[in-house]
């Protein structure tokens, strides 16, 4: 499903003014100094006009779930309480987290019965924009709305409360009614092509939020994609905006990216440094339809004034690869629609005709389907890990890694990564090679997935060891 005009409902579409100051720690705090976190049930109205509230499920029953705000180094304590009808667990993503913290379930942890709960405690070692969902079946619980963001702010000053907006950027897949599309959920077409992409995008969990601006004051845009599967296409250069980081790890200095459109993949986060003009009103639209189209727009006031200063961001301290000794591995990425899949292994024994459709294993990693006993690889603490990656399939990808953070070495045809950043969460077109390094750092099992999470259900999904 494509995001057109013609999707959705015709009529007018109010703006509704949204409070984008971020409260932190909204949510109940226990006696013990835990956060407590409720996986439940609730509505709430995210398709404008008349439409009634739909059915989501939430984290304290809101979608995106409550911010959560530290500080650098500090420790984060969640009590994660399941009130829904089936497991579930949440995962840190981006966190270089103690890995029994991670929140994979079947991996990391068992996950969490209903009625049960699971507390969570770890340092966060890296200031920046990350995010939390539920990692048991994501494909279905993240697209109900279990996810909000965390941000960990810099030990130092840097932009104030009213200069720093958290944007969760979301497509839901509605009816007319704004009500999930309940019959598509797990819906093959959606595995074995693009992901389930949904019709109507919302920010903060609004439709069409109006957010005011001061002319001539800097602003840090945290804008974080928790779609299942869309690639947000944006023109940075129509909003005026600076990449400050990306994947909550910030650029050596403020980076305008002069292509258009600029692909934002999902689970991927860009902080955005935006100094807007008077009179200025700019918009985020969305650029993959036939037409643009916004889903947030934002209003400048005021005469610009008093101008701001810009707060610079310190890099975090993350490893620098060896390459020199790096251990090299390959990825050979295949399967999907108009792909070859050839032969796949999937919990150890290999799929042939009809295993395909009914396991709903369509993708492959090293011919493997999903999670097998045996990891992709291993590392020692400290090793440097290259991974090629070998994208043998028709469509683009979102690969993440769990618990580390990489550099891209290079990409095939495309050098857009000059500088090196670190990231958790890149993107890979369709048929292209990309190199990633990183140290393999933190003992544990980590997961390596595609983060369309249809791609991932569906076999785009392995590990790797640390030991
Ligand atoms: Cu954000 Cu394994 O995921
Ligand atoms: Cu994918």
């Amino acid at each position: 499903m494509k995001l057109t005009r013609r999707n959705f409902i015709k009529q007018g579409i109010g703006a509704a003014a949204l409070s984008l100051v971020p409260a932190p720690y909204s949510f109940a705090m226990a006696q013990d100094g835990f956060l407590e976190i409720r996986a439940i049930k609730s509505e709430q109205k995210i398709y404008p006009g008349d439409a009634p509230e739909s059915t989501l499920w939430t984290y304290n029953g809101q979608a995106p779930g409550p911010e959560i705000r530290v500080k650098q180094g500090e420790r984060v304590k969640v009590r994660f309480i399941n009130e829904l009808e089936e497991p579930s667990s949440i995962h840190w993503h981006g966190i270089r987290i103690d890995n029994a913290m991670d929140g994979v379930s079947g991996l990391t942890q068992e996950a969490v019965k209903p009625g049960e709960r699971f507390e969570y405690e770890f340092v966060v070692p890296d200031a920046g924009t990350y995010w939390y969902h539920a990692h048991n079946k994501s494909w279905n619980q993240v697209a109900r709305g279990l996810y909000g963001p965390l941000i960990v702010e810099e030990p130092y000053p840097t932009f104030d409360a009213e200069h720093d907006l958290t944007l969760v950027i979301d497509d839901w897949r509605v009816d007319r009614n704004g009500q999930l599309d309940e019959q598509s959920f797990g819906a093959m077409m959606d595995w074995s092509h693009g992901g389930r992409l949904g019709n109507w995008l919302t920010v903060n969990g609004g439709s069409m939020p109006e957010i005011v601006l001061k002319a001539g004051e800097a602003y840090r845009l945290r804008l974080i994609n928790v779609c299942n599967s869309r690639v947000l296409e944006m023109d940075l250069n129509r909003l005026g905006a600076k990449v400050l980081a990306f994947d909550g790890q910030p650029l050596g200095q403020p980076e305008v990216i002069d292509y258009s459109p600029y692909s934002f993949g999902p689970a991927q986060r860009v902080d955005l440094l935006v100094i807007p003009q008077e009179g200025k009103g700019f918009a985020l639209e969305e650029l993959s339809g036939d037409t643009p189209f916004p889903y947030a727009h934002f209003k400048v006031t005021g005469t610009g004034g008093n101008k701001t200063s810009i707060p610079s961001l310190k890099p975090n301290a993350i490893p620098a690869p060896d390459l020199e000794k790096a251990s090299q591995h390959r990825l050979h990425m295949t399967g999907g629609a108009m792909g070859r899949i050839g032969k796949v292994f999937y919990k150890g024994k290999e799929l042939q005709g009809e295993d395909f459709r009914r396991t709903k294993q369509f993708w492959a990693f090293n011919s493997v389907a999903n999670l097998s006993e045996s990891p992709f690889f291993s590392a020692e603490i400290g090793e440097t890990v290259i991974i090629e990656f070998i994208n043998d399939t028709a469509f683009p990808h979102a690969m993440h890694v769990h618990g580390h953070h990489f550099q891209i070495l290079e990409r095939e045809d495309s050098e857009i990564d000059e500088g090196r950043p670190w990231k958790d969460t890149f993107l890979i077109g369709p048929t292209q090679t990309t190199r990633i390094a990183f140290v393999a750092d933190n003992p544990g099992k980590w997961l390596l997935h595609c983060h369309m999470l249809e791609h991932a259900a569906a076999g785009m999904t392995t590990w790797f060891k640390v030991t």
